[in-house]
């Protein structure tokens, strides 16, 4: 049986409650609580900061995903880290060094991650695998919640599950492959088969009334393809 772990974007969350819909959304099944950072910088939106992280903190039994979408990367890597995040992705193009970037993330304590939009090249994982604890692909551009799964990344989701098979089969070690855009209840099997193992979802839990409801029946989903 692989191990499929389902995380939810506070995106889509209702933002005049955060600490209810944390807990809403781990009783109703939840593994992680995606929390995405946008900076109007590196994408046209402005989300949440390590203040906020650190307030639901309490709330989260479960780890804290944080996606960085910002530039520079570096001190906003160590305030989450501060600030009780446990996992945190950046985009390589957004940072200077990213060996550097990755180190800073581990010696705080937290999982680092690589994060590569629709058209990056994977090639940034080439010297850094040794390095990385999750690789996220994004199926959508990064900005917005709630956008339409492009289907081109089926093919990159497959690549990446290939070097994460082929590094540790050589290497040992465990790399998570998260999938982050447009995952709904009726692709999220496809998306699965491609090789991903951990699933961001917003809008698809998050603008329903039961959240149990939709993380159940993406686990159904799931289930098909173990
Ligand atoms: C987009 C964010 C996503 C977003 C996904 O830039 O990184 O995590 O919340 O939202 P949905 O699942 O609605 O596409
Ligand atoms: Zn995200």
């Amino acid at each position: 049986m692989r191990p499929f772990r389902l995380a939810p974007s506070l995106l889509s969350a209702d933002f005049a409650c955060l600490g209810q819909e944390v807990r809403d959304v781990i009783h109703a099944g939840a593994d992680l609580i995606h929390f995405d950072v946008m900076d109007n910088h590196y994408v046209p939106n402005l989300t949440m900061g390590p203040m906020i992280c650190e307030a639901i903190r309490a709330h989260a039994s479960v780890p804290i995903d944080v996606h960085l979408m910002v530039k520079p990367v570096d001190s906003l890597a160590q305030m989450f880290a501060k600030a009780g995040a446990d996992i945190i992705t950046f985009h390589p193009e957004a940072s200077e060094h990213i060996d550097r970037t990755l180190g800073l993330i581990k010696d705080a304590g937290c999982k680092a991650g690589l994060v590569f939009n629709p058209a990056t090249s994977l090639s940034y994982l080439d010297h850094v695998m040794d390095k990385i604890d999750m690789i996220l692909i994004m199926s959508v551009n990064p900005g917005f919640g709630g956008q339409q799964f492009i289907p081109h990344t089926f093919k990159k989701i497959a690549a990446a599950r290939q070097l994460i098979n082929e590094h540790t089969a050589k290497h040992g070690g465990e790399i998570w492959l998260e999938v982050d855009g447009g995952i709904k209840i009726d692709n999220i099997r496809a998306v699965a088969a491609a090789g991903a193992d951990t699933f961001v979802a917003g809008s698809a839990i998050y603008g329903q009334a039961d959240y149990q409801q939709v993380i159940a029946a993406m686990r159904a989903e799931l289930a098909k393809e173990n």
